[in-house]
């Protein structure tokens, strides 16, 4: 431990899986002080409670106003301050091809994956100013970038996220907050077998199985002879998030061991 973000208070949505709670739990080593929300209570709470006193964990649904609002408040309750935002939470949005999308799945992708984050940057900026300064990190995906590493609803809103933040970093950076995404490919996590809302239904047996077999597959879908891992993103999020990015805004950060190298059309 190096205490790369000693004295730091750090929100992570999507904290009860994968990258984040990878997150919580690097950023926690490194001397911040984190609260994780998500949708599952017992999960979070075992979560907060392995991870010790600078864990917090509050349920939260970011595809609603009023919990994104809720959980940077109870932030500030909890830790009195905001100093990084990592706007993580997301997960499938049962995409049905061109000529099957419909309403209901458009309105729940544009909720779960870009009005959170949008409105996760709306909340976190005064509170940031009142503090001098802040870092935001949201979650995008290599899918903004390239056909075929998710459904085009998917895609399509990711690569609306890496937009947004790029232009909200122009924004705030005058204000000393810092506004960058991470753009992850092929790391093994429950999303790739339903999202952690299907892995909660499922035994620890099972999702180990799974989580292997994944691991497996995703070696051989990149360049390198590994898959990645969701430390892996946790350790992008952690550059950007302390001291050592001071320089970085509106940055796409792709971390997926050379894969959209690989497919590029
Ligand atoms: N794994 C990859 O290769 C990859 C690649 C590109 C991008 N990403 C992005 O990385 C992020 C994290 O995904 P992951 O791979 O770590 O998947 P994951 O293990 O399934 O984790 C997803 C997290 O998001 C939370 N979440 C989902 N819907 C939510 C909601 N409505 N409200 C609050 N929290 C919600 C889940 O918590 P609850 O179930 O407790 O609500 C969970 O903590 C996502 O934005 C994903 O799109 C992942």
């Amino acid at each position: 431990m190096r205490n790369r973000l000693a004295g730091k208070v750090a929100l992570i949505t999507g904290g009860t899986s994968g990258i984040g709670e990878a997150s919580a739990e690097l950023f926690v080593r490194e001397g911040a002080q984190v609260l994780i929300v998500g949708r599952s209570e017992q999960k979070g709470s075992a979560i907060a409670e392995r991870l010790g006193d600078n864990a917090v964990f509050a349920p939260a649904d970011v595809t609603r106003e009023e919990d994104i609002a809720a959980s940077v408040n109870c932030t500030l309750k909890h830790f009195g301050k905001l100093d990084i935002l990592f706007n993580n939470a997301g997960g499938p949005v049962g995409g049905k091809g061109l000529d099957g999308i419909d309403t209901d799945t458009i309105d729940y992708g544009v909720s779960l994956l870009l009005s959170s984050v949008i409105l996760g940057i709306r909340y976190a900026i005064e509170p940031m100013k009142a503090n001098g300064g802040g870092v935001i990190i949201n979650n995008s995906s290599v899918a903004a970038l390239r056909y075929r590493q998710g459904d085009n609803l998917y895609a399509a809103l990711k690569a609306a996220v890496t937009h947004y933040s790029k232009m909200a970093g122009v924004e705030l950076g005058p204000h000393n907050i810092r506004v960058n995404v991470i753009s992850p490919g092929a790391i093994a996590t429950p999303i790739f077998w339903g999202g952690s809302a299907r892995a909660n239904t499922l035994s620890d047996e099972e999702n180990q199985r799974k989580f292997e077999k994944l691991k497996g597959n995703l070696a051989k879908a990149t360049t390198l002879p590994s898959a990645g891992l969701a430390e892996d993103i946790a350790e992008g999020a952690l550059f950007l998030a302390s001291d050592a990015g001071r320089f970085v805004n509106c940055h796409d950060l792709v971390i997926d061991g050379g894969r959209t190298s690989l497919f590029n059309e």
